[in-house]
């Protein structure tokens, strides 16, 4: 697998390469061939930037080398141990249109540069960093819906979730295909699932809070959008989720201020970019697949059959116990195995689902078979779901019933 080739020609240069450094008075000799303007600048900017950004969430910027240099060693460690960027599905097992581990070419320069000396390379080719996005990512919305009045993030406030509930007044019933985010406050907006609500309670909770949205919560069903900067959007060609007319939609947004942000005030207004189908397209439907409450071993196993013929389009696992693996298996009615998703070091912070490259089809008896690996004396650690799952493990599984393709 590319990846594990990586990994040990990376550490393999990490070791030697370290080692010179340690032999001279303390100062790194240059020993790295890739320079930060020549060849590390577009991989921060690509893999880091929507995050490691001026005014991004992250409490640094990458995109110039006075600023990532001192972060050479963290950079290192936090790439090694799979926690930055967060993505993670390893490739080859499954195919994805989202969420992919960094590949292993850019993790080997990273890991020469961080350790060679970390060089800049020639002054005249310094980059410019870019401003972050102002744009939406898969194009001019057909709703753009702004949250109805700035919210208040005060300055003693280190985290909080807060959702909003917004009207679409559409008097038709549509189908979404793709939801967009426009954070009002990049600096602290770390994650936005969106959910659709036919039964007014949103809306309710809304109203009688005299601050802009609620914090009380609600039975959200499932997001039909989890966003996060940076993530790819995913906008489907031939499937949506239902949007009955008249149905609210409803923004759960996580602040969250890092050591350079703590104990500043911000106010935000994000905005909401819906895509409708122009014409009627498959319907997706969810289903939570629990693990058992009670957890007594290193590796807990728990399937879910489908009474039914389904094209899964993407999961959304969550984790809510400390574990080094995650791997989702499709078993067909004849015992064959197909691979489906495979994530190590799984982070609550960041939910992703992950769509998958081209829908996967079950025929009826077919099950799927989630095997998480958890750290010893794992005790379930409190992980909000979005999916209003109190399970250790959990897995959203969004399909159609029928022969629909995503794309
Ligand atoms: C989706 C946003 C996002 C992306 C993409 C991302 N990071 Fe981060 N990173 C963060 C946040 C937020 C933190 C602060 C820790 C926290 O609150 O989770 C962080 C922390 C770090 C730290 C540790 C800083 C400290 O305080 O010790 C390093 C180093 C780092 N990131 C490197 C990277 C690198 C290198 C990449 C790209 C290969 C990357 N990150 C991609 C959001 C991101």
């Amino acid at each position: 697998m590319p990846r594990r080739t990586g990994w040990i020609v990376g550490l393999i240069a990490g070791v030697l390469l370290g080692g010179l450094g340690s032999s001279t008075s303390g100062h790194t000799p240059i020993a790295s061939r890739f320079t930060y303007n020549e060849h590390l600048f577009p991989v921060f900017e690509r893999q880091c930037g929507s995050c490691h950004i001026d005014g991004g969430v992250a409490p640094m910027s990458l995109l110039t080398y006075q600023e990532a240099f001192p972060w050479t060693q963290s950079i290192r460690e936090e790439v090694l141990g799979l926690r930055m960027p967060p993505w993670k599905a390893e490739d080859g097992f499954g195919e994805f249109l989202n969420g992919h581990v960094l590949p292993a070419h850019e993790l080997d320069m990273i890991l020469e540069w961080s350790s060679g000396g970390y060089p800049q390379g020639p002054r005249d080719q310094s980059p410019t960093p870019p401003s972050p996005s102002e744009t939406w990512a898969l194009g001019a919305p057909s709703l753009d819906l702004t949250l109805s009045e700035p919210f208040l993030i005060d300055a003693g406030t280190s985290e909080v979730i807060r959702y909003f509930s917004v009207s679409t007044e559409l008097d038709i019933d549509r189908w979404v295909t793709g939801i967009d985010v426009l954070p009002g406050s990049r600096a602290v907006v770390r994650h936005v699932s969106v959910y659709i609500d036919d039964t007014g309670q949103a809306s309710a909770a809304d109203a009688a809070d005299p601050s802009p949205g609620f914090d009380t919560g609600f039975d959200a069903g499932s997001p039909i959008a989890v966003w996060w900067p940076g993530q790819d959007l995913i906008k489907l060609d031939s499937a949506g989720y239902a949007l009955p007319a008249g149905a609210d939609l409803v923004a759960r947004v996580v602040y969250k201020k890092t050591w350079i942000t703590e104990g500043q005030a911000f106010t935000d207004q994000t905005r909401i970019g819906v895509h409708l189908a122009d014409e009627a397209v498959d319907t997706i439907t969810h289903t939570v697949v629990n693990s058992p409450d009670q957890v007594t071993t290193r590796e807990l196993r728990f399937s879910y059959t489908i009474n039914d013929s389904v094209t899964l389009l993407g999961l959304l696992p969550e984790v809510a116990v400390a574990a080094s693996e995650l791997q989702v298996e499709g078993i067909l009615p004849d015992g064959s195995r197909e691979p489906l998703l495979l994530i190590r070091e799984p982070d609550p912070d960041w939910p992703t689902r992950y769509w998958f490259d081209s829908p996967h089809a079950l025929p009826s008896g077919s099950a799927i078979e989630v095997t998480a690996t958890l750290r010893g004396g794992a005790d379930q650690q409190a992980v909000p779901s979005l999916f209003s799952s109190t399970a250790p493990v959990r897995l959203l599984v969004d399909y159609t019933t029928g022969a629909a393709a995503a794309n």
